[in-house]
């Protein structure tokens, strides 16, 4: 019998926009989910350790590696000699970044040898026993020694110009410059870096990377090997946080997992410990920011001139398009009537930095924001109003031209106005921005800040070729679903959602759809999980899979029924044919006996972006996504300790396919960026050593860090203007930055102490210790000031 189904009870489990749990989240927490180091390992796996040099530049003169060879447990040592094929894992194609060095050493860590052994044990302590002679070379560490300008950079620098900005400043009534430095990070995935590489017939090898890349590990492997790619598989279910740390670093990890295997034909793991993870890996790019800024009486900014330089280390990995984003986001949320903004990816003898959440652009937007700080102090206004005065025009505004980025991309979808309204209400701003300054007036010792910060990130890969996905989908004779896509899942819930999308798409429970391991066998030729753009990009080609078989289930079923194709409709689980009804599963079977292809390959390319690196223009995002947070804080002045007493976020999500997945990513991208700018700090000696490479002297946030009033609200009330998957945005890096909100805070709580009279010129992190000398040193300031 026909009938209308109660859509409540008939809904399909899992679909999109529901509250669809990770589909591991119990797995998780209970050391369930299996991992490479949890997989059983093949009988005769052998254990690999690298061997880090220990000066910062070099040439090596002599390396004894004899008495490493006869330690026990050890098979086989390997040095770049032992590369069959090309002796690099550059992903650009530099070709500057070797996997072992042969002769130059460029940073203290940098592998110069691997030893492989029965015994991860085994293999570690003989890496000890090498005798390496080094002729040692001047080496710089620190980009504040270096000029911008003029010094040795890893890759060509971009410049991004509008209208005249040296004019601009030199016309404004006032004129501000200074430099900002911003501390890089270590990416501290719970998992580290681990590959596991076993040995085929002929030139075929396994590897299982943790990787957010499994392709680029492929094409590095066959390189490495000389082998085609078609010789290579990379798979990986899940990893234990990326980052962006996995997007280029575990290459090397495959490569010589992968050279060993195939050398000894024998499975070979290696992960290294916490140490050399963070000694031998790249991490986010510190930058040095010189801006000066022409505005006017008012607090509207006329014309900005950046320079932003980087500490890029030794080679040029993905600093180029680092560097590039820092740059997009050099306006954050603001319209710059005149603007240039220049990069320097400086050359270091440091470990090479590499992706890390955002890939720049919060050192572009921190930038920025240093900007606004500077004008609200010179013109004596609350940052928040020179904020709000110097956004991008709303839609529709009859300014236009006031809608127009540095890198002559119309803003076309802007909602920070909104955003920012909304969140000043429902913060309480104003209340409590009164209630901040009677409670510092009455406080000698404690004193409060509070800030609230936009953020507008644009979502693409900026390199175009890279906006391409595929997925593989296949629906078995039982109803039941296998997807696979080239997206990797690092515990952002992207399978999850992919899978939300096929379900969606066939109308069947979630449990119908198994999410499989991605592997470069199923799904070629993809890209990193990276820029947030892997929901966009594979649950596009999930979905584009999905509907190829789903048409031929209704052609099939119109010719079989003999109805038209408008009258075949999936219900939950079933489908509607005509006037009757049958179990999705049946629909397959027949479809089957039919001889009906159940199984699609799908694809995805972004539409309408473009951009031409030469001259600095284009459309290089498909769309943005806007956020705001307010926090405040609690400074003891005694020892520059603080507390976050409250944040409140809202943050735009377009019409979510998973609140509660989304709602995750904005909390622990808020806390890992406000980990960034205050407590997360690397600190190299003068022998070019990283000396803070375990957590015992890196400090990322704990759970008792987090603000201790903590409202965070999704702002999905306005769909995607643009027809992304079922009208979502992309969340994976975007909130990563509502942790400005933190840093700024504090230097409103540092300014008090001068009353708000002088900018505090805080750099980042803002650690305890350099909190409590910006306050000595303002105080210092207005002592002075007043005494003239
Ligand atoms: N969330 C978790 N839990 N673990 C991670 O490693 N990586 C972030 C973000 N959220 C990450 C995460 C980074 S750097 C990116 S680019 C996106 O997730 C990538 O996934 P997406 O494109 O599916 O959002
Ligand atoms: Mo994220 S830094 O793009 O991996």
């Amino acid at each position: 019998m026909n009938h209308t189904p109660d859509l409540k009870a008939a809904a399909i489990k899992g679909g999109v926009a529901t509250d669809q749990r990770h589909d591991s989240a119990h797995k998780h927490v209970s050391g369930t989910a299996v991992y490479i180091d949890d997989m059983p390992e093949p009988a005769g796996t052998l254990h690999g350790c690298l061997g880090l040099a220990d000066i910062a530049h070099g040439t090596i003169t002599a390396m004894d590696l004899s008495a490493v060879r006869v330690a026990p447990g050890v098979v086989a040592v390997l040095t770049g000699a032992d590369v069959p094929g090309e002796n690099d894992i550059s992903p650009t194609g530099r070709h500057d970044e070797p996997i072992l060095t042969d002769t130059l050493v460029q940073f203290h860590g940098q592998p110069i040898f691997a030893v492989i052994a029965e015994t991860r044990e085994a293999a570690r302590r003989a890496c000890r026993l090498a005798k390496v002679e080094y002729d040692a070379l001047p080496f710089v560490t620190d980009i504040g020694a270096l000029d911008p300008l003029n010094d040795k950079l890893v890759t060509p620098p971009l410049t991004l110009k509008r209208g005249d900005a040296a004019d601009a400043i030199a016309a404004a009534p006032r004129r501000v410059s200074g430099r900002m430095r911003i501390g890089g990070q270590d990416h501290f995935y719970l998992e580290g870096h681990i590959a596991l590489a076993i040995p085929g017939e002929d030139q075929d090898v396994t590897v299982y990377s943790s990787t957010q890349h499994p392709s680029e590990v492929q094409h590095m492997v066959s390189h490495a090997l000389g082998v085609p790619s078609h010789a290579v598989t990379v798979e990986i279910r899940r990893m234990g946080g990326g980052f962006g740390g996995k997007e280029t670093q575990s290459n090397q990890f495959a490569a010589i997992a992968a050279i060993a295997a195939k050398k000894l034909n024998r499975a070979v793991k290696i992960r290294p410990d916490r140490d050399d993870d963070m000694t031998a890996t790249g991490k986010r790019h510190d930058f040095l920011v010189d801006y000066e800024v022409g505005f006017d009486d008012e607090g509207n900014i006329l014309g900005v001139d950046l320079v932003y330089a980087a500490r890029c280390g030794f080679s040029s990995d993905l600093s180029g398009p680092v560097t590039d984003r820092a740059l997009f986001h050099c306006d954050n949320a603001y319209f710059w009537p005149a603007v240039k903004a220049v990069s320097a990816p400086l050359y270091t003898n440091t470990v090479s930095n590499t992706a890390f959440r955002g890939f720049g652009g919060p050192q572009g937007m921190i930038g920025a924001e240093r900007v606004i700080d500077e004008v609200a102090f010179a013109v004596g206004k609350d940052p928040l109003e020179i904020r709000k005065l110097n956004f991008y025009g709303p839609n529709g505004d009859k300014n236009g031209d006031r809608n127009v980025t540095p890198y002559h991309q119309t803003v076309e979808d802007n909602i920070v106005h909104r955003i920012v309204a909304e969140l000043e209400e429902s913060a309480d701003y104003a209340r409590r921005r009164r209630q901040i300054a009677a409670f510092n007036a009455n406080s000698r010792f404690i004193k409060r800040g509070l800030a609230l910060t936009p953020v507008k990130f644009g979502i693409s890969f900026t390199a175009t070729h890279y906006n391409q996905a595929g997925a593989l989908v296949h629906v078995y004779t039982d109803g039941s679903v296998h997807l696979n896509h080239g997206g990797t899942e690092m515990g952002q819930g992207l399978y999850v959602k992919v899978a939300q999308v096929v379900a969606e798409e066939f109308q069947i429970d979630i449990d119908q759809v198994k999410i499989t391991a991605t592997t470069t066998g199923k799904v070629p030729n993809t890209s990193a999980t990276a820029a947030s753009s892997g929901s966009d990009l594979n649950g596009m080609a999930a979905q584009n899979a999905a509907r190829q078989i789903k048409d031929r289930l209704v052609d099939f079923a119109a010719d079989k029924f003999q109805v038209a194709a408008d009258q075949i409709v999936f219900l939950p689980n079933r489908v509607r044919i005509g006037n009757q009804e049958i179990a999705f599963a049946d629909l397959v079977k027949m479809a089957y006996f039919a001889r009906i292809q159940l199984s699609a390959a799908g694809f995805y390319k972004t539409p309408k972006i473009h951009w031409d690196r030469d001259k600095g223009e284009g459309h290089p995002f498909y769309y943005f996504a806007y956020g705001a947070s307010c926090s405040e804080v609690s400074v003891d002045t005694l020892t520059g300790e603080y507390v976050v007493e409250r944040t409140d976020i809202l943050h735009e999500t377009g019409r979510s396919l998973n609140r509660a997945i989304d709602l995750g990513q904005i909390e622990g991208g808020f806390i890992q960026g406000m980990g960034w700018l205050t407590t997360e700090e690397l600190w190299w000696d003068d022998k070019g050593r990283l000396r803070t490479h375990a957590p015992s002297t890196y400090k990322i946030p704990l759970a008792s860090d987090r603000p201790k009033i903590f409202n965070v609200t999704l702002a999905d009330w306005p769909e995607a203007f643009e027809p992304t998957i079922h009208r979502s945005k992309a969340v994976g890096e975007p909130p990563f930055m509502l942790g400005m909100s933190v840093f700024h805070a504090l230097s409103d709580a540092v300014a008090s102490v001068a009353d708000h009279r002088i900018c505090p010129r805080l750099d980042a992190p803002a650690t305890p210790e350099r909190v409590l000398m910006a306050m000595e040193r303002l105080k210092g300031e207005v002592a002075g000031v007043s005494k003239r």
